[in-house]
Order: C-alpha cells, then sequence, then structure tokens
C-alpha cells in the first residue's frame, strides 16, 4: 500500500520506492507538511510539526494564531488570515473580502487515479498508482477544497491537484489557485530552474536561495521559451550523481509561478500553480474548478536520478501516443530548405532525393494555404493554394506517396492574421481590448479560444484538411504570445477568466484531433520550443525542442530539456550550414549524431546540401534505426555538459537491463588536452564486461565507470564520436 493513513496520530504516509511524504492533521485540522525526503519505515513524525513545541497552536494561545500561520508547515496554505507567506489560494468572498481559511474535514484513499476535468494529467491503473483525497472546508466561505496525491510507487513521483466546489450560493471570486506547495526547514537550498529565449530555450540556472520571494513564470498564455515550468531545489553541492533534489514540474500550458521564499524563520516555502497575474475565476454555487496537476519527486541522488524518475514516469504516465514505443519515421522538413517558396514540384524533387537517402515522411511547412507567400497574411484562411500546389493537396500527398513517403503538414490553428479572409469576416474572433488597436507580433493576432464556435471553427479548418488527403503527421506551431487580453465573448465580470479558458481551449482541440485521428503523429511547436511542458506531451509524443538547429547551440537546449523530459520527445533535426542562425559550421557527421538524441529527422534541401553530406545520409538513417531503441527506451545519464566546461559535451544511453549503452562524445572546441581525454561512464553493470563496438576492446563495467574510458583523439573544432559498448554473454567472456 502506497497510502497508509494512521487514525491514532492524524498522520498520512505516502511512500514510493525511495521516498516517503507525510502530511500530520493539528487537533484543529490544520493540515501540515510533516516529512518528504528519503524512504523512512516509521511514520510516527507528527513532532516534526513542532505544534506542541511551541505553543502558538490555535487552540492553544489563540491571541497568537497569526504567529502559527506564518510559521506552521502547511500543505496548502490560504491568503487574507495570517501568513505573509506565499498562499496558494486567495479568494474574494460576496462582502468583497479576501480571506479564505481550510481545516481537514474527511479523506478517502482509492486505488487508481481519476481523471482532471478538461485538462491534461497524468494516469495510472489500480496497480500502479493509489490516490488520497484529502477533504478540508471553509464553512464561512462555503467553499470545498480537495487535496489530491496520486503516488506513483515505482518511479519515485507524488503528483498533486486541486479541486475547488463552492457549496454555497454567492459568487466566490478565486483570484489564485495554485496547485502545490512545500514547506521545508531543514536545509539551505540553491534553486535550478530552466530560462532563456527564442532559439535558447530552457537553459539550466542555479542560484542560492535568499530572504524574500524568488520566481520563474509566465504571463505570456503559454508556458514560454523564456522560463519553464519547473524548479527544483537542492542542497549545496547537489551534482549529477549526489545531493538532495526535491523538484516541481507542471501539467500546464499556460501562465505559471514556480517560487522560492525563505522566511523570517529560515523555512522555504516552494509553490507552484496557475499565474495570478491576471488571473480571477467567477465561481459560482454548485460550480468546480479544477486546478492542473503537479508532478513533485525527490531524488537523494542529485540531478540524474530525477531526471530518470521524470523520463519514466512520462514515457509511462503521460504521454498517450501510439507513437510513444516506435520508432518515428524519419522526416525531412522543407522549413529550411524553402521556407514559403515552395510549389509542388520543388517538395516533389526535395520527396524523391529523400526517398533514395532512406528518407521515409516530407513534411509540408509553413506557406501552404490562402495567399501565404511570406508570414503577413493568411492564418485562418486554412484553403490549399493551388497556385503553389498546382493539382492541389490531395494531388501531391498521392504523388509523395508514390514516391513511397508518408506525407505530414503544418498548421497554425490559434491564429488569426489582420489580412485574412477570416479576419475580415469575424475581426472579433482576434483576442483584442474593445477600443484598442490590439498588439501585433509577427503581423497576426491570437484566436478567442474561450469562445466554443472559434474552437469549433479552427478545429474544423485542421480536420477537414486531414480528412481530404492521407496525411500522417501534423506540426502544430503557435508562433506568437498573448496580449490585449479582451474576449467579446465572455462577460464583463468574466475578462480574468480568458487566460486560462484559452488553454482549456486548446486542449480541447487537441484532444479532438487525438480521437478524430488515433493513428496521426502529432508534433506541437511554438516558435520552436514556446510550448514545451507536459500539457502538450499529453497529446503528442513530441515538441519541436527550438528553431535554433545549430548543432552546438543544441547541445545546451537538449541538455536543459531532458533535464526533464524524455529524449524520444524532443524534436532534433540535422539542418545544413552554414547554420541559418549562428552561421556556424559543424560537420555533417557531428549535426546526425545530436539528432540522434532526439526524434531524428532533416530540415535542408536535399537537392542543394554538398554530394558529400548527402552521402552520409543512408548511414545516418542506419545509426537511427539500430540505435532509436535504446535512445528512446534508456535511461539517461549526463558526463559532461559544454554549458558548463565550454569545451565538450558527453552524455550516455544505458539499456534499462545495462545489455548495451551508447555514448555520444562532442569536442566542441579542440584543446591539446583531449589527447587522452579520460571519461567516466555511468549507468552500466558494474560486473558486466562490455565489448566497444567495431573493436575487440573489452572493459568490465567497473572499469568503465570507475577507471574511465579514452577517447580517441581527432584534431579539429566540433568533432563529434558515438561509441556502443554492448555487454557480453558469459560464453563469449571465457573464450
Ligand atoms: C516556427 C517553427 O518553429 C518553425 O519550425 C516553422 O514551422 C515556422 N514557425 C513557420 O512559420
Amino acid at each position: 500500500m502506497a497510502i497508509r493513513y494512521d487514525e491514532e496520530r492524524r498522520i498520512f504516509k505516502l511512500d514510493t520506492k525511495h521516498t516517503t511524504y507525510i502530511i500530520g492533521l493539528t487537533p484543529e485540522g490544520y493540515v501540515g507538511h510533516a516529512y518528504y525526503g528519503d524512504y523512512m519505515e516509521s511514520g510516527d513524525v507528527f513532532y516534526l510539526l513542532r505544534t506542541g513545541e511551541r505553543p502558538l497552536t490555535p487552540s492553544a494561545l489563540p491571541r497568537e494564531k497569526s504567529s502559527f500561520l506564518d510559521f506552521f508547515p502547511a500543505e496548502y496554505p490560504t491568503g487574507g488570515i495570517g501568513d505573509y507567506r506565499e498562499s496558494c489560494l486567495d479568494v474574494r468572498g460576496s462582502a468583497g473580502c479576501r480571506g479564505c481559511e481550510i481545516l481537514y474535514d474527511s479523506h478517502r484513499i482509492r486505488k487508481g487515479k481519476p481523471k482532471l476535468n478538461g485538462l491534461p494529467a497524468s494516469f495510472g491503473t489500480e496497480d500502479e498508482t493509489e490516490t488520497l483525497e484529502l477533504v478540508c472546508v471553509d464553512k464561512v466561505l462555503n467553499l470545498r477544497v480537495i487535496l489530491s496525491y496520486s503516488v506513483f510507487e515505482e518511479e519515485d513521483i507524488i503528483t498533486r491537484s486541486v479541486r475547488l466546489i463552492n457549496e454555497g450560493e454567492e459568487c466566490l471570486r478565486i483570484e489564485k489557485v495554485l496547485s502545490a506547495c512545500l514547506d521545508m526547514d531543514d536545509e539551505e537550498f540553491e534553486m535550478v530552474t530552466l530560462v532563456g529565449g527564442w532559439a535558447r530555450e530552457r537553459g539550466v540556472q542555479r542560484r542560492r536561495i535568499t530572504y524574500g520571494k524568488q520566481m520563474v513564470s509566465s504571463a505570456k498564455g503559454e508556458s514560454s521559451h523564456q522560463e519553464h515550468p519547473f524548479l527544483a531545489l537542492v542542497t549545496p553541492q547537489t551534482t549529477e550523481q549526489q545531493g538532495r533534489v526535491y523538484a516541481m514540474n507542471f501539467v500546464y500550458s499556460g501562465n505559471f509561478i514556480a517560487e522560492a521564499e525563505l522566511n523570517q524563520h529560515d523555512a522555504v516555502r516552494m509553490v507552484m500553480g496557475i499565474n495570478g497575474e491576471d488571473f480571477c475565476w467567477n465561481l459560482r454555487g454548485g460550480e468546480e474548478f479544477q486546478a492542473p496537476e503537479v508532478v513533485l519527486t525527490f531524488s537523494g541522488e542529485g540531478f540524474g536520478k530525477m531526471s530518470r524518475s521524470f523520463h519514466d514516469f512520462y514515457r509511462k504516465h503521460l504521454i498517450r501516443s501510439p507513437y510513444l514505443h516506435k520508432k518515428r519515421p524519419v522526416l525531412i522538413n522543407n522549413w529550411e530548405a524553402t521556407y514559403f517558396d515552395f510549389d509542388t514540384e520543388k517538395l516533389l524533387d526535395i520527396a524523391r532525393e529523400a526517398k533514395k537517402a532512406g528518407i521515409e515522411m516530407l513534411v509540408m511547412d509553413d506557406g501552404w494555404f490562402g495567399k501565404r507567400d511570406n508570414d503577413d497574411s493568411s492564418l485562418g484562411d486554412w484553403t490549399v493554394n493551388e497556385d503553389k500546389l498546382k493539382g492541389g493537396l490531395k494531388y501531391l500527398v498521392d504523388e509523395v506517396r508514390e514516391i513511397g513517403l508518408e506525407f505530414g503538414i503544418w498548421f497554425e490553428p490559434e491564429m488569426i492574421s489582420p489580412d485574412s479572409m477570416l479576419y475580415r469576416e469575424h475581426p472579433e474572433w482576434a483576442i483584442h481590448i474593445p477600443g484598442r488597436q490590439a498588439t501585433q507580433s509577427r503581423a497576426q493576432y491570437v484566436l478567442d479560444l474561450s469562445n466554443p464556435e472559434v474552437v469549433d471553427y479552427a478545429y474544423e479548418c485542421v480536420a477537414k484538411i486531414l480528412r481530404s488527403a492521407p496525411i500522417s503527421y501534423v506540426k502544430w506551431d503557435m508562433n506568437r504570445q498573448l496580449s490585449d487580453l479582451g474576449s467579446s465573448y465572455l462577460e464583463r465580470d468574466s475578462q480574468q477568466e480568458l487566460f486560462h479558458r484559452y488553454v482549456l481551449g486548446l486542449y480541447e482541440m487537441q484532444e479532438r484531433l487525438v480521437s478524430e485521428f488515433p493513428g496521426l503523429l502529432l508534433e506541437n511547436c511554438s516558435s520552436g520550443g514556446g510550448r514545451f511542458d507536459p500539457g502538450m506531451l499529453y497529446y503528442s509524443p513530441q515538441i519541436w525542442c527550438s528553431d535554433n538547429t545549430d548543432a552546438v547551440e543544441r547541445l545546451a537546449i537538449q541538455e536543459g530539456t531532458a533535464l526533464i523530459y524524455p529524449l524520444s520527445t524532443m524534436g532534433a533535426h540535422v539542418s545544413d550550414c552554414p547554420n541559418h542562425m549562428t552561421g556556424r559550421n559543424t560537420p555533417f557527421e557531428t549535426r546526425g549524431h545530436v539528432a540522434l538524441a532526439g526524434t531524428f529527422g532533416y530540415e535542408l534541401d536535399i537537392t542543394k546540401i554538398p554530394e558529400k553530406d548527402r552521402e552520409m545520409i543512408p548511414g545516418q538513417i542506419k545509426d537511427y534505426h539500430k540505435y532509436n531503441e535504446l535512445i528512446r527506451e534508456g535511461d539517461y545519464y549526463r558526463i559532461a555538459s559544454y554549458r558548463e566546461n565550454h569545451k565538450y559535451d558527453c552524455y550516455l544511453v544505458a539499456a534499462k537491463d545495462k545489455s548495451e549503452a551508447l555514448m555520444t562524445f562532442v569536442q566542441v572546441q579542440c584543446v591539446p588536452t583531449f589527447h587522452g581525454k579520460k571519461i567516466k561512464l555511468l549507468g552500466l553493470d558494474s560486473k558486466a564486461v562490455y565489448r566497444l563496438e567495431g573493436t575487440e576492446q573489452v572493459y568490465t563495467g567497473e572499469m568503465l565507470m570507475k577507471g574511465g574510458f579514452i577517447i580517441d583523439f581527432v584534431q579539429g573544432d566540433g568533432m563529434s564520436r558515438l561509441y556502443h559498448f554492448v555487454r557480453q554473454s558469459e560464453d563469449h567472456i571465457k573464450k
């Protein structure tokens, strides 16, 4: 049993394989956080709440209630009643005052995990997970607050979410509803977040936590390029293999906050949820509000274990696509090959050449619809541009399939160009503030997805095209953030629901898409990786990682992404050089090695690249077929980070049964010390004997992990090597 309630001690004990989480109920019904960390046999730790030591509990000392609230480690702190740290729930009642206090009412422990209404969320069978629902109430507001915890023992993951039910008649204004909180006061922590911008998504940032609040957030309407819905608090010496890591990741694709706060008592509060900025939800009598889910993990063995817990969890309990455990077709995308300048003949030329090289799918990117020859127009007008695609879309798809490739297509369904038929007909469908000229970004506005009619229209545009031809893949793009928040559909006092309703509309569209086209391979994208989050992974098994396809830059982007997300989710392509964004030249071989760590594909004009590069493609595709299962399903270990050392990068993927491992070494900047460079491997079976493929050299796992492996030196910047270690059978070793 993963969840137990000790009635006498009023303690809930949540156990995973290596971790324990303990919740305690005070006599008054305050729900306290007693412990989270390494697995503990005994749950008898109510004393950790220190309610006895400092008799500040409201029943013992009502005159010091505020001191109690500001000190007590709360499971779900509420605002306006004397806890001055970040609250998780701010409610304004019918009298117009903000204040909420929730006390334990009842609980339920059940096998499995219920779905979250309208939201993406993890799932598990009755054998894989158990759920605790802690029901708390605020009797003054008539508000029921259900705190849900699902425990995934195998993966060392606990998920948390919150449901609010207005049991009264008056409307409650929910001004903030976060999904999880962790109050801790036993360590000094550093804070690790993922930050960056367009074309440099998810760089790892680490800093000391100081007094006050520090956070990452998004108020852009998407999870964003700049800051990421992830937060880890780590002990100062934490490395890949050592140290204590508490991490949260948000299953949501809109505005978020992820915050750490160090207070006067040297206690740290860590919270995550929907950003309260420009959020307010009218919860009318009898209505419910479901807040999205936070995925929580603790690792006592550094970042490596944290990443592998997230990877296993997302592969097993979040991503639903039938492609999850399959090799994705090797695709060629025409974006960096042609941008908007293509027609049927050009695409067929690419397809013919691609087929010869062993590529399996052609993806037609932006520019095939309306009168779109650049990014100034036509979003919303999803009719095929027959000046470019002579004979129509079906003809092109049939021809491509005749050549022997599958066909994929690009959409940006959430957008509307001011220069479009749709805008001329329905200007009110664009998000805008009445009387104010809405801000354009990439010459486009955002559709108001809070309006069901707009959701229906936008979905049907996509679906009609997919019904018209045998299309195997969709790239769903989103190229601007939200601004000028105003909806012509929502009532005046519901305007602050728009950000969240937008995300719900998006999820509804994607849910419809995967239900109507269950065989479709969906890749999400947002100007590269601006919406790479667990929410989107619920619908698509892969997300375009970044518009930056430079192999060197990708090392850092993919490393930051893989801190949380499985390699199988990272859209990665080999592109042409000099790289269109950085102007950098890297060997074609290295570009292939780096893209192998993701979904793998090409994004170049195969009819124009140098002959010697084209000749390498069949070999790269052979490597993809050979190693993809290992990369997709295996355990990922970071060995050296170019982001940190500015010279080289090294990572390894080991099979779950440790029968093989593939190590990638990229020498970004060649320095003389690479001559005879020693690398210590990770993740092998120390007792097993491994042969380095292509050689007769054998090593024990222990030799490779403790002693190290000497890389073969080659001169030159940007060179890379793949090393495949294969465990030898007993017989082979004896011989
Ligand atoms: C942004 C994407 O990230 C690119 O790959 C490409 O699809 C363009 N949009 C097209 O407009």
